[in-house]
Order: C-alpha cells, then sequence, then structure tokens
C-alpha cells in the first residue's frame, strides 16, 4: 500500500493504474456512494485521490477498466458534472456524487438513506438485505429486481423523508442492472454472486475469483434494454402494503418511463 501524507511527495509519486494495482483510499482521497467509481479509483484507473475527475479520464477509465462504449461514459460524466455545486464546472469529484437527491438517492444497495447515516460508505446492515436476495451462487437479473424493489419498500417504511425523483429512479434501476451486466455479463444476464460480494465490500476487481474485463463493448442501448428488463421484472409496489403508511410514502414508483 502507498500512503502519502505530503502533497509533494504525492506528485512526485510514479501513477500506478491497472488490473494489477490496487491500494484503499488514503487519508485525503475521497470517494463516492457507488462502488464500481471506487473500485476504479483504488485500482488507478480513475484518480486515486478521486478528485477533479474529467470528462476523457471518465471515459478511459470505464473503457479501459469495463469495456464502457466511450459515448456511454461522455452521457454518465454529464449526469456526474451536475453534482459538483460549483458553476460551470469541468470536472467532478467522487465525494460530489454523495450530495443527496441530485443523483444520489433513498434505498441504495449497500449505503444507508441519508437520514440515517453516512451515503458514501458500505454499511453491513443495508447491504445484509441486499444479499439475501441473491439466492443463488449465480445472480439473476430477477434477484436483482427483487433485492431493489425490497430495499424501496423498507426504506419507504421507515424513512420519514423518504424520496425518490424519477431521475433517481432510474438510476436504481440502472445501478442494479449495472452489477449484473456490465459488471456481470451482459449475454446471460448473469453474475456470480462472489464477484458481486467482493465488489461491494473490498471495492476491487475480484480477479482473483475469475473476473476479465469484459469481451463485449456495454453500450447505451444495452443499458436501456436492461433498464426496461429489470423494470418488467419488478411486481407493482402494491399500495395497500402495511409498511406504506403516508401519502408521500405511497408514492407511486414510475412505470412508464425507463431510458433518461
Ligand atoms: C461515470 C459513471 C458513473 C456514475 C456518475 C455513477 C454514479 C453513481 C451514484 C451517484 C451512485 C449512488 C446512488 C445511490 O445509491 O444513492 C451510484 C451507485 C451505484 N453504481 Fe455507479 N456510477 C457510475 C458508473 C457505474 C458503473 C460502471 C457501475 C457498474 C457496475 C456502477 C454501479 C453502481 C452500483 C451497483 C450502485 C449502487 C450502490 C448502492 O446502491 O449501494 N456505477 N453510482
Ligand atoms: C459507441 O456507441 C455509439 C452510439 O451510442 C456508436 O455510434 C459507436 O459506434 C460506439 N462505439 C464503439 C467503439 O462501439
Ligand atoms: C458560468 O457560465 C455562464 C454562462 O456562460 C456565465 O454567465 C457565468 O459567469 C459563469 N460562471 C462562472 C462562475 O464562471
Ligand atoms: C447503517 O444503516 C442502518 C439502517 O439504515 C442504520 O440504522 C445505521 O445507523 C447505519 N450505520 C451507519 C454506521 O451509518
Ligand atoms: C417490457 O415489457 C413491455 C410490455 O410488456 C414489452 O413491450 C417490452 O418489450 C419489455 N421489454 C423488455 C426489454 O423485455
Ligand atoms: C396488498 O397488501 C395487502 C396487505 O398486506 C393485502 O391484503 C393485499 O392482498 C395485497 N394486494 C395485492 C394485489 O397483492
Amino acid at each position: 500500500m502507498r500512503t502519502s501524507f505530503l502533497p509533494a511527495f504525492a506528485a512526485v509519486t510514479p501513477v500506478l493504474a491497472g488490473f494489477d494495482t490496487w491500494s484503499p483510499p488514503g487519508p485525503y482521497d475521497v470517494r463516492a456512494p457507488c462502488p464500481m467509481l471506487n473500485t476504479l479509483a483504488n485500482h488507478g484507473f480513475l484518480p486515486h485521490d478521486g478528485q477533479d475527475i474529467t470528462r476523457e479520464e471518465t471515459e478511459n477509465a470505464l473503457f479501459d477498466a469495463l469495456n464502457i462504449n466511450k459515448t456511454l461514459g461522455s452521457f454518465l460524466f454529464d449526469f456526474a458534472l451536475t453534482t459538483n455545486p460549483e458553476a460551470n464546472a469541468t470536472t467532478f469529484s467522487l465525494n460530489d456524487l454523495g450530495n443527496h437527491n441530485i443523483l444520489e438517492h433513498d434505498a441504495s444497495l449497500s449505503r444507508s438513506d441519508a437520514y440515517y447515516g453516512n451515503v458514501l460508505t458500505f454499511n453491513q446492515s443495508v447491504f445484509d438485505e441486499t444479499y439475501s436476495y441473491w439466492t443463488d451462487e449465480t445472480v439473476t437479473l430477477q434477484m436483482a429486481a427483487n433485492a431493489r424493489i425490497a430495499r424501496i419498500k423498507t426504506s419507504m417504511a421507515t424513512n420519514p423523508t423518504y424520496a425518490m425523483s424519477d431521475l433517481a429512479n432510474a438510476f436504481t434501476l440502472g445501478e442494479s442492472a449495472a452489477y449484473v451486466v456490465v459488471f456481470g455479463d451482459k449475454t446471460t444476464a448473469t453474475v456470480p454472486r462472489a464477484w458481486v460480494k467482493w465488489l461491494f465490500q473490498h471495492e476491487q476487481l475480484p480477479q482473483h475469483l475469475g473476473w476479465k474485463r469484459p469481451a463485449l463493448s456495454f453500450e447505451e442501448g444495452d443499458l436501456n434494454r436492461f433498464m426496461e428488463l429489470l423494470q418488467n421484472l419488478t411486481a407493482p409496489v402494491n399500495e395497500t402494503d402495511p409498511g406504506c403508511t403516508s401519502r408521500t410514502q405511497r408514492r407511486r414508483i414510475p412505470r412508464s418511463h425507463f431510458g433518461f
């Protein structure tokens, strides 16, 4: 592990990046509510300090590590920029992504709701609920749909400030699809459970468990298709469910708009 307390020293430290490099965040490094971007920073595909990330760095990191089409990478970067509070920003930092109710939302798979705690760091009890829906060694899109809706129901039932914009809802679909079909296999729409568990818990690419950079490019059309499929696999939220007690908590999950 390389740690450096002096920025001047950090500046002359050789920048190592890639599949064979990994170190956890140091004291001056920032991280996101996104387990994958944190992973890419830990590997150095993104700047290890997590700060002032450019469009080109984002496109290259997602392409080099995950074979994500650079047009899609650029599209995702535009969303990330909206979380930087500075006017006319051209970069973002990973912790900007945690600014509540821009992209960051309630009912995350591995983070506490903002009402209850830190949205940037892994929360074991939240993740335990998600994990309980991954009922086989191979996680399917149906299991991802079940986990997602369970987290939404729990959050609706317990968080008096529960909120979910249409954009946030689209992100929940995208994120749940992503761990299966971007990180896993878009041909079979499955991912080994051990890989996802490792990713969330260690924020490291599980190459020792057989993970490899996907051979097929992941395109914007794939993302839209899998988000729609995930929505199709989700039973409608039961409006009279005893967990939903107030009018705002009964708010319908949008079912008709899948893309961004
Ligand atoms: C520039 C690209 C990306 C941006 C801007 C981004 C942004 C975000 C944000 C803001 C969240 C937090 C949502 C929340 O739970 O409140 C998040 C979560 C997540 N992201 Fe990313 N992300 C990107 C790329 C990816 C990729 C490539 C993957 C592939 C696996 C991924 C997987 C996830 C997952 C699984 C979550 C859910 C974590 C949880 O609910 O605990 N993301 N992302
Ligand atoms: C990336 O996706 C765009 C459309 O979204 C497409 O025009 C382009 O050919 C793709 N690039 C590669 C390298 O596949
Ligand atoms: C941001 O851009 C707008 C429009 O180009 C400009 O009017 C404004 O002064 C800029 N703000 C800053 C802080 O640069
Ligand atoms: C983890 O999440 C649970 C459920 O939201 C919450 O009660 C707990 O305080 C969180 N823990 C931390 C350390 O934020
Ligand atoms: C989702 O369901 C709709 C309505 O049944 C259907 O038209 C659409 O093809 C489905 N989408 C996917 C990706 O399966
Ligand atoms: C919705 O939930 C209520 C209360 O648990 C139950 O009585 C009802 O049968 C459910 N309706 C559907 C369509 O599942």
